[in-house]
């Protein structure tokens, strides 16, 4: 194993670089700064944690807080942290069979320091999710290095957990009884898990017969208050906001800052997967955008503490029914974002009114990365050449390889660029949407219309055959040579 360059065992001990003493049996990472603050992504107003509004909303200009570390920006020289101990003890841990070095997310708790105790961590072991080489899909795109980063795999099916552990956690330490959301269905599934495991009571908001089956049934089975709705997404998240500022529940929409420190860690499993040197292109969903925003601001802080030399350009993809963002960018370079009337059979996407734009927005532009949205048609064959390659996913997850195809015609993203596609959610969920791609029944004419043939090649229907051997092996005739 590459030896880091200072790893300071202590006892006997001092941290050369910072001269102070070092408990027995810790290694000087150089990130013993536990505090936090909220600053507003609008005016930039900073506030301590606990004394953020129910609805998480600035009190002076309205708008959304994150998380920020006052202690990170000002280190300088000796001061910063020790990259090669930081790096050594996240991979370390991963033979620890302690719970919170068993979670993919609080792992990696030097740069999640947001708990007054870490004794507080409430993990369902989540994230440590898979990274698939992409292989046919390469082949067909003409591209080297293509991957999934697959945040389907963790523990209720979906990428909410990485962020849910987190926010869950606050809301134990600061003894909240209730917690709530708004939801097309994953973040209920995740909200109600961890709050069961937390012994916290769950209510959820969703948008009735707009949520996949798998997601609704998760809610139910976790002891959520499950509350359908006559309204979308954007009307649930509205209504549950005045409802928090009645009553004494924590919101865990992703407009909780604490949500997207969670989200920001699969990007270190992403580079330190690629051994700390970042690859070129990630390619994320877009819904709320809370998601895009997290995984900028993990890059952005392993950058800005020198744990990586760049930050990959970062690309969101929407459904083309619900775009807002990709209008926004191109209307008026985001500065302002027009809520749409959202459609899309990707229920997770289908959000007209993202809480998250400007953070998106600002993940997008410095990392040089695009926007963009993809058909129904075009989603729906992404997803079956994602299940052909065995991955399979949701279909708002599919999206990312929709826009990658779109990306790659244009010419934006070369042939020998490593592309990471962020697959949110597992195929599982929404086994309904697939079914009726196979059947040929999911989309209408006006959809597939210049793409039937290549949809009729990816379509895998099940048959009803006698039960003979002559009759199984004469589906195969035309298959097995
Ligand atoms: N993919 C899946 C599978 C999702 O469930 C979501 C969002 C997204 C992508 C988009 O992520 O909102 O961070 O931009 N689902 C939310 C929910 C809105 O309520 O489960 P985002």
């Amino acid at each position: 194993m590459k030896q880091a360059t200072c790893v300071h065992f202590a006892g006997t001990h001092q941290c050369a670089a910072r001269q102070k003493p070092l408990p027995a049996g810790n290694l000087c990472t150089g990130m013993s700064d536990n505090l936090h603050q909220l600053r507003c992504f609008g005016c930039g107003a900073r506030i301590k944690g606990a004394e953020a509004r129910p609805d998480f909303r600035c009190a002076l200009c309205g708008d959304l807080f994150e998380v920020e570390y006052p202690g990170w920006s000002e280190r300088r020289g000796h001061d910063r942290p020790n990259p090669g101990a930081l790096k050594w003890l996240w991979r370390e841990r991963r033979c620890s069979s302690e719970a919170l070095d068993s979670s993919g997310v609080w792992r990696f708790r030097e740069l999640l320091p947001i708990l007054d105790n870490f004794g507080s961590a409430l993990t369902l072991f989540e994230g440590n999710t898979p990274l698939y080489h992409l292989t046919r899909a390469a082949k067909a795109l003409g591209i080297d290095q293509l991957f999934a980063k697959h945040q389907g795999m963790n523990p209720t099916g979906s990428f909410k957990d990485t962020g849910m552990t987190a926010a869950i956690s606050v809301a134990k330490e600061r003894g909240f009884g209730w917690v709530a959301c708004a939801s097309t269905g994953n973040t209920s599934a995740s909200m109600a898990a961890y709050a069961a495991r937390a012994g916290l009571r769950s209510l959820v908001l969703i948008p009735d017969g707009k949520i996949a089956w798998g997601k609704l049934s998760q809610a139910m089975d976790y002891g959520a208050v499950t509350c359908q709705l006559k309204a979308d997404f954007d009307g649930c998240l509205r209504l549950l906001t005045q409802i928090v500022n009645e009553a004494p529940i924590y919101l865990l929409n992703s407009v909780n800052p604490y949500r997207l420190e969670g989200q920001k860690t699969p990007a270190f499993e992403i580079a330190e997967a690629f051994d700390w040197i970042v690859p070129d292109h990630l390619i994320v969903p877009g819904g709320n955008l809370g998601n895009s925003s997290a995984l900028g601001k993990g890059f952005r802080e392993l950058h800005e503490l020198g744990l990586v030399a760049r930050m990959p350009r970062i690309s969101v993809i929407q459904a083309a029914g619900a775009n807002p963002l990709v209008r926004s960018l191109a209307e008026n370079d985001g500065t302002a974002l027009e809520p749409v009337e959202a459609h899309t059979r990707a229920t997770a996407i289908r959000i007209g009114n993202p809480a998250s734009w400007r953070k998106a927005a600002r993940a997008i532009q410095e990392s040089g990365g695009w926007c963009l949205d993809v058909t129904e048609a075009e989603i729906a064959m992404a997803k079956a050449e994602l299940g052909a390659e065995g991955l399979g996913c949701e279909p708002a997850s599919a999206v990312t390889l929709a826009g990658l195809k779109k990306l790659r015609a244009r010419g934006a993203v070369d042939s020998g660029e490593t592309v990471v596609l962020v697959l949110t959610g597992h195929t599982l969920k929404d086994a309904d949407y697939t079914i009726d791609f196979h059947r040929g029944t999911l989309l209408n004419a006006e959809e597939t219309a210049g793409v039937e043939a290549e949809i009729e090649a990816l379509r895998r229907n099940a048959r009803v055959v006698d039960a003979t051997p002559a009759a199984v092996l004469a589906t195969l005739k035309d298959r097995v040579g």
